[in-house]
């Protein structure tokens, strides 16, 4: 008899539970004292290695990234140059830059007709000089020349308000239909341009007309050479017939006293505005600018060591 029930007990199948009240014996099993499929000590013991586990692995994380940090410098990069990713080759940048819902365009369209139209590439550009007047670090800017380079542990001034007639109170002439457009090389640290400032040196792939400017500026006085050179031109024959006459201002390049970059507090990288005297209405033109150093290649596809952009003015 006793036997018997044993077996009885051995071999009773499991209660038939209805699926709600599985699951309130799955969340608090009376019978076991069990909550979700574990007892209390059960519980306390996963915790703990969990916790136990949990700060074991953010210690060896923060460890490992303290000795990854002492092999940083916060003001220099740990890779410079051709060490680097970003590599010895600066890009060339423009501004306005087409709004962000629009990151693949690289097309300045407006019409010079509709306030409304060009407000968008006036206030894009006012916004980024506003950026070099705000810019901190003052204390650190010091006037330059090619006479006089900045002294150690001090940066050149960028005179914001010498573009003219690249101006504010101009609207940068957009209403004129003769956009100014704002060129900017980027910063590379410790990168020394080697500049074409000997007449009898100059790359057979310049633009004659920048050849020309060279000669002239030469012929002012050697020092007016020493500038990282640059050229905007129509891409096309088309465009080449479309672009009408440029100017450069300040002057037609970024002069070499601003080289090389050091990240020394206030440092802003010079500017030049390429001014579209009469570009042709109603056509979109294909315009490419390069920079001009003998250690700057140009390669479009990677973006280096020159820009493109399209404007088109209606
Ligand atoms: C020409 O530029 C190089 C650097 O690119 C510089 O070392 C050299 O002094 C410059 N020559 C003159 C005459 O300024």
């Amino acid at each position: 008899m006793a036997d018997k029930k044993v077996a009885e007990q051995y071999y009773a199948p499991p209660p038939q539970l209805g699926k709600w009240e599985g699951f309130k014996q799955f969340l608090w099993n009376s019978e076991t004292s069990q909550c979700l499929g574990r007892t209390g000590s059960s519980w306390a013991k996963i915790i703990i290695f969990y916790i136990i586990f949990y700060a074991g692995l953010a210690a060896f994380f923060g460890g490992m990234l303290a000795v990854f940090f002492q092999t940083l410098d916060s003001t220099k990069p740990k890779w410079e140059l051709d060490g680097g990713l970003i590599g010895s080759n600066p890009g060339l940048g423009f501004r306005p830059m087409p709004p962000e819902s629009n990151v693949e365009s690289t097309l300045i369209w407006y019409d010079a007709g509709k306030p409304d139209n060009m407000k968008y590439w006036i206030e894009e550009t006012e916004r980024f000089l506003e950026t070099y007047r705000n810019a901190p670090g003052a204390e650190n800017r010091v006037k330059c020349d090619f006479d006089n380079p900045p002294p150690e542990g001090k940066v050149c001034i960028v005179n914001i308000d010498g573009f003219y007639p690249c101006t504010r109170d101009n609207q940068f002439n957009y209403p004129k239909a003769a956009p100014c457009i704002f060129l900017k090389l980027n910063k590379i640290y410790n990168w020394y341009p080697d500049m074409y400032n000997d007449t009898t040196k100059l790359s057979p792939h310049m633009p004659e007309d920048l050849k020309e400017h060279i000669r002239a500026e030469a012929a002012r006085g050697t020092k007016n050479t020493n500038v990282i050179w640059v050229s905007c031109e129509g891409e096309n024959p088309a465009d080449v017939e479309s672009i009408g006459a440029i100017q450069y201002i300040p002057r037609r390049g970024f002069p070499g006293f601003y080289f090389p970059f050091k990240n020394i507090e206030g440092y802003m990288p010079p500017l030049v505005a390429v001014y579209f005297e009469r570009p042709k209405t109603g056509v979109l033109i294909n315009i490419e600018c390069k920079a001009w150093a003998r250690n700057i290649h140009h390669d479009r596809s990677e973006r280096r060591g020159s820009v493109h952009f399209e404007l088109m003015v209606d």
